[in-house]
């Protein structure tokens, strides 16, 4: 662990040392920044020796963590991160990028990006000697902190609204988490769980309020530069190569505020030599924090969240300020898509790059195709998008976006019939 120092309120900068404070800022609410001790970290560590690591998951960047090695080797709590930056030639072609990267983050053990924070989280909960750990969820978080408590034999409760997809539903079930499905919206199901976690003494992973989630969140930063080193086959490993710009989906904005925070504590490393800039993108149906970034006004008010990407339908963002900071500060954008392009974005990423992602992870791509059209990036740009979900865990909306399969008798004659009509 990277010396692990305490936390700062990202409102009012107050500071708090470990055991002062568990989730957020006591006098304002604030989201809590971890701190690290720089220092610690690089005598423990360098990036050449993170590069020669053979531990093909987060935890390559354990001294930049702030928890100890967890244990639980052989379990898929261990296998989490290092997943795939593809090189999507063809969508590239077609946006006249020269040099676009696809991040696949829905081949982690529970499919989605939240199993880098729930890994973390488990990580913090054991080395807290917590009994049992609860979230809310739109299903992502809740799937992902199900399947890395069942890998160490942690209980763990669920609380997710009574619509989310089936197959994520389906993933708590399956892992043995206490699902409890709230006939309500996200929003209701989160004031509920940090009731239920106060009450029954629970460690709450929540989103945008337990700070150790975007401490998970932001190995994805990491594994980006390390990763676009590796591929550029560059000789100085000194210093790791960030890409010009980085495209996410957000609905609570941990995702976007986790990424923030590793390329952070990268440049304050001297690892990268520059910060990319952080594009965030939301549904139109649910874009709370757009709407701020547009008003220029770090208020970001309520919605009512309604759009097909049912990850990031959330009408409050609990790390709004956070995640416009990550735009804002990086000179990124946020950027909101209207539903049908996410239909479009989730066809063209299955059919021209062969990755399948459920809306909410589409939606990044959908966002660079309109940060194209508008000039917001150029073509020589080095440009990474993150898909953070799988397609399979919402089969309708894939549906909805690929169309219903012909049905024939099987019979050569007819199958011709069929060829000759498409
Ligand atoms: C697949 C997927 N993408 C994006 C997000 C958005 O992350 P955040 O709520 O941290 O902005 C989520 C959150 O549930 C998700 O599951
Ligand atoms: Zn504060």
């Amino acid at each position: 662990m990277g010396g692990f120092r305490g936390y700062r309120c990202s409102i009012c900068g107050q500071e708090y040392v470990e055991g002062e404070v568990t989730y957020t800022c006591p006098q304002d609410g604030g989201n809590l920044d971890v701190m690290l001790d720089e220092a610690a970290i690089r005598e423990a560590t360098n990036p050449a020796e993170i590069m020669a690591s053979r531990d093909e998951s987060i935890w390559r960047y354990l001294p930049l963590l702030p928890v100890d090695d967890p244990g639980h080797a052989g379990t898929p709590l261990r296998a989490v991160g290092w997943t795939p930056l593809f090189r999507p030639r063809r969508l590239a072609g077609r946006l006249g990028l020269h040099d676009l990267w696809l991040k696949d983050d829905g081949r982690n053990p529970t499919a989605s990006f939240k199993d880098r924070a729930s890994a973390v989280v488990v990580a913090r909960a054991e080395a807290i000697g917590a009994d049992v750990v609860i979230t809310a969820s739109t299903g992502n978080a809740g799937a992902a902190l199900a399947g890395m408590a069942a890998a160490v034999g942690m209980p763990a409760v669920i609380l997710a609204p009574k619509n989310a997809p089936k197959a994520k539903v389906a993933q708590l079930l399956i892992f043995g988490a206490r699902v409890i499905l709230v006939d309500g919206t996200y929003d209701e199901a989160f004031d509920l769980s940090l009731e239920a976690s106060k009450a029954f003494d629970w460690y709450c992973r929540n989103t945008g309020y337990n700070p150790f989630t975007a401490e998970g969140k932001k190995t994805a930063a990491f594994e980006i530069c390390e990763q676009l080193t590796n591929l550029s086959g560059s000789t100085n490993t000194r210093v790791w190569q960030p890409p010009d710009a980085v495209f996410v989906s957000v609905g609570d904005g941990n995702i976007i505020s986790g990424l923030h925070k590793g390329f952070k504590d990268l440049l304050s490393l001297g690892w990268v030599e520059e910060i990319p800039r952080i594009f965030g993108v939301q549904s139109r149906g649910s874009a709370a924090i757009f709407n701020a970034f547009k008003r220029g006004t770090e208020t970001i008010e309520s919605v009512k969240a309604d759009t097909l990407a049912d990850s990031i339908s959330v009408d409050l963002p609990r790390d709004g300020l956070r995640a416009l900071r990550a735009a804002t500060q990086t000179g990124g954008a946020f950027i909101a898509v209207p539903d049908e392009a996410i239909l479009a974005a989730m066809r063209d990423l299955a059919r021209q790059a062969g990755v399948f992602a459920e809306p909410a992870g589409a939606t990044a791509y959908a966002g660079l195709v309109q940060a194209v059209a508008q000039g917001l990036v150029d073509s020589p740009d080095r440009i990474v998008v993150l898909n953070t979900g799988n397609g399979l865990k919402d089969i309708p909306a894939a549906m909805q976006a690929a169309g219903e399969p012909v049905v024939i008798q099987p019979d050569l004659g007819e199958l011709r019939r069929i060829l000759d009509a498409a």
